[in-house]
C-alpha cells in the first residue's frame, strides 16, 4: 500500500517538504502520497499578505504577521535557495533586500515549476491529529471551508509546518485597560501610515521593534520611543526616535519607564514576540519550546522523539530562513524514504542534549548564525540537497551585522554577490528611505522611483 503523508502548512517550510519528495521523484524514486492542508486560500505562509486581521473570511485567525512595505531585513543571498537562484527566478540579479511581494513570487516560483500545487488542499485549517498506537497511523482531521465539511483521514507520516510566528504573544501592562489611545500587536500592524503624525510607542527590542520603528519613522510618524525588557538594541537612531528601558505602566497618554522618565504617546505597538502554538496537535505530540535555537525532543531538529514519524520544520529561532527549512525537508524526506536510518531515542536524546549544551554557549550574534550554520551543515552532508558555501552565507551575516551598526536607516542599501552563483548583486534604484512604493514593478524597475513616478 502506498504511504500516506499529511503536510500542515503550505508556508516556505511546507513547500520545501513537496519539493523535496518532487525532487526525489524527478530522480526516480517512489514517493509517498503527499496531502498538504493549508489554511489559507493561498500559498506562500506568512509571506502570503493580506490586509485583514483578527479573524479571516472563514472565521479562522489571521495568519499573516506581514505588513505593507516590508522588506527583507537581511539579505537575500543569506536565504537563497541551493536548487533554484534568485538568477533563474528574474532572470538577472536583483538587488539584496527586496520588499515581500518580490520573495513572494520567488517563493512560488520553485514550486510552480517543480508543479506541486496538486498536493495542496487550500482553505482546509486542520482541527486535529492523533495517533493510534493500534495500527500506526495519524489520523488527522480537518475542516474543508469550500465544502464545510469536516472529515478525518490516516496518515502515515505527519509533518507539522504550521509556523511559529503567528500567534501573538501578548503582554498587558498596568494601566492599558484605560489608555486614551490604540494598542496593538506587531500581528496586527498593517500600515505604518496609520502612525503619521503620532507618538508611537514600540515594546520589545528584537527584529519586529527595529522595523516597525523604522516602517513608522519612514512614513511620517511624529516621534518613536522603543523600549527593552533586557537588552537595548542601541543602534544610532533618527533624532525623533528614544531608546528606553523597560515599560512600567501607562496612564491614558503618557509612558512610564524604569529609570523614571515618561513619555507622550498616542498608541502602542507591542512587538512582544509569538507562541509556538499547536491547539490542532494531541498532547502526546507537541512540541512546547520558546523562540530559540535548540528546541529539546526534536531529533535533529526535526523528529519528534517520542513518535519519529512526526515531524515539524521550521520551529527554530530564525537566522538561516528558506535554505534552512529546505536543509530540514530534504532530511525529513530521507527519514520518510528509508535512506536514512533513525537511532534509538536514547542516542536521539543525547545528540539533542549535545546540541542545547552547544547552543547554551552560544553569546554573540556571531556564535548563533555560526551554530545554525553547522546545523544545516550536518543536515545537508546527509542528503543530496545541493551543497552551499555555508561559511560564505555566515560572512554576509557579518556583513549585514556591521552595516546595521554603521547606520539602522541604510544598511538595505548594500548589496552582496549570490553565494549560489558568485553573481554580484546591483545595488537598488532608491535608497530604502525613500523607496515608498514596495510592489514588485516598482523594485524590479529600472529606473529610479522619483523618475518612474515622473513617468
Ligand atoms: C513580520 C515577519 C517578517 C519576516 N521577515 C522575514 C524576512 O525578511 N526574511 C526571512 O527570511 N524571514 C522572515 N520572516 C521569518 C518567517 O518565519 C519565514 O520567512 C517563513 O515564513 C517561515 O515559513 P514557515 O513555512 O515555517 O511558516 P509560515 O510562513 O508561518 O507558514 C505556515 C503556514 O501554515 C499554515 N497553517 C497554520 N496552521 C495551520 C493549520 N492548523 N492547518 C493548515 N494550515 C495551517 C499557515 O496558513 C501558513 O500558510 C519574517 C517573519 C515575520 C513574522
Ligand atoms: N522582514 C522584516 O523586516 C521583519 C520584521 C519583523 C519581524 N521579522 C521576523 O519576525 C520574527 C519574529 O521577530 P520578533 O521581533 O517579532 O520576535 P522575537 O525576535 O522573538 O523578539 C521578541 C521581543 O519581545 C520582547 N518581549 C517579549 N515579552 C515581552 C514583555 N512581556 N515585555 C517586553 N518585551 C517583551 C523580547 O524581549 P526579551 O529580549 O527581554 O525577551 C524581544 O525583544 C523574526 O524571525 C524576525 O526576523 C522580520
Amino acid at each position: 500500500m502506498t504511504q500516506r503523508v499529511a503536510i500542515i502548512g503550505a508556508g516556505p517550510s511546507g513547500l520545501a517538504q513537496l519539493r523535496a519528495f518532487q525532487s526525489a521523484q524527478a530522480k526516480g524514486a517512489d514517493i509517498p502520497e503527499l496531502v498538504c492542508f493549508e489554511k489559507q486560500s493561498d500559498w506562500g505562509g506568512l509571506w502570503n499578505y493580506t490586509w485583514r486581521t483578527g479573524m479571516d473570511e472563514n472565521g479562522e485567525p489571521v495568519h499573516c504577521s506581514m505588513y505593507r512595505y516590508l522588506w527583507s531585513n537581511g539579505p537575500k543571498e543569506c536565504l537563497e535557495f541551493a536548487d533554484y537562484t534568485f538568477e533563474e527566478h528574474f532572470g538577472r540579479p536583483i538587488a539584496s533586500y527586496p520588499p515581500r511581494e518580490v520573495l513572494w513570487d520567488y517563493i512560488k516560483g520553485r514550486v510552480e515549476k517543480a508543479g506541486v500545487r496538486k498536493h495542496i488542499r487550500f482553505n482546509c485549517p486542520v482541527r486535529n491529529v492523533t495517533y493510534d498506537e493500534a495500527s500506526g497511523l495519524f489520523e488527522v482531521t480537518y475542516h474543508d471551508h469550500n465544502t464545510d465539511t469536516v472529515s478525518s483521514e490516516t496518515f502515515d507520516y505527519v509533518v507539522c509546518a504550521s509556523g511559529h510566528f503567528s500567534t501573538p504573544n501578548v503582554p498587558e501592562y498596568p494601566g492599558f485597560k484605560t489608555f486614551g489611545g490604540r494598542i496593538l500587536h506587531a500581528h496586527d500592524f498593517r500600515d505604518a501610515l496609520e502612525f503619521k503624525g503620532k507618538d508611537v510607542l514600540v515594546v520589545g527590542a528584537s527584529y519586529s521593534a527595529e522595523d516597525i520603528g523604522s516602517q513608522c519613522y519612514k512614513y511620517g510618524a511624529k516621534s518613536i520611543t522603543s523600549c527593552y525588557r533586557t537588552t537595548p538594541m542601541d543602534y544610532k537612531w533618527p533624532e525623533n526616535w528614544e531608546e528606553k528601558p523597560a515599560l512600567t505602566h501607562v496612564t491614558t497618554d503618557t509612558a512610564y519607564f524604569k529609570d523614571g522618565t515618561s513619555k507622550h504617546i498616542d498608541a502602542i505597538i507591542l512587538c512582544t514576540g509569538y507562541l509556538h502554538h499547536f491547539p490542532f496537535l494531541d498532547e502526546s505530540l507537541r512540541l512546547k519550546t520558546k523562540n530559540r535555537l535548540w528546541a529539546m525532543n526534536l531529533y535533529k531538529g526535526v523528529a519528534w522523539e517520542p513518535n519519529p514519524k512526526l515531524f515539524y520544520l521550521g520551529m527554530q529561532d530564525q537566522w538561516y530562513t528558506f535554505n534552512m527549512f529546505d536543509a530540514q525537508a530534504w532530511y525529513v524526506r530521507d527519514i520518510i524514504l528509508g535512506r536514512i536510518e533513525l537511532p534509538d531515542l536514547a542516542t536521539m536524546r543525547a545528540d539533542s542534549q549535545k546540541w542545547r549544551d552547544e547552543e547554551l554557549k552560544t553569546e554573540t550574534a556571531k556564535d548563533m548564525y555560526e551554530y545554525q550554520g553547522a546545523y544545516i551543515q550536518e543536515l545537508i552532508d546527509a542528503t543530496d540537497y545541493p551543497s552551499f558555501d555555508i561559511a560564505a552565507v555566515n560572512e554576509t551575516f557579518l556583513e549585514w551585522k556591521h552595516h546595521k551598526k554603521e547606520d539602522i536607516m541604510t544598511f538595505r542599501d548594500h548589496s552582496y554577490p549570490s553565494l549560489m552563483t558568485g553573481t554580484p548583486s546591483p545595488k537598488h534604484h532608491t535608497p530604502w528611505l525613500e523607496a515608498m512604493d514596495d510592489s514588485m514593478e516598482a523594485y524590479l524597475s529600472d529606473k529610479p522611483e522619483a523618475a518612474q513616478k515622473a513617468g
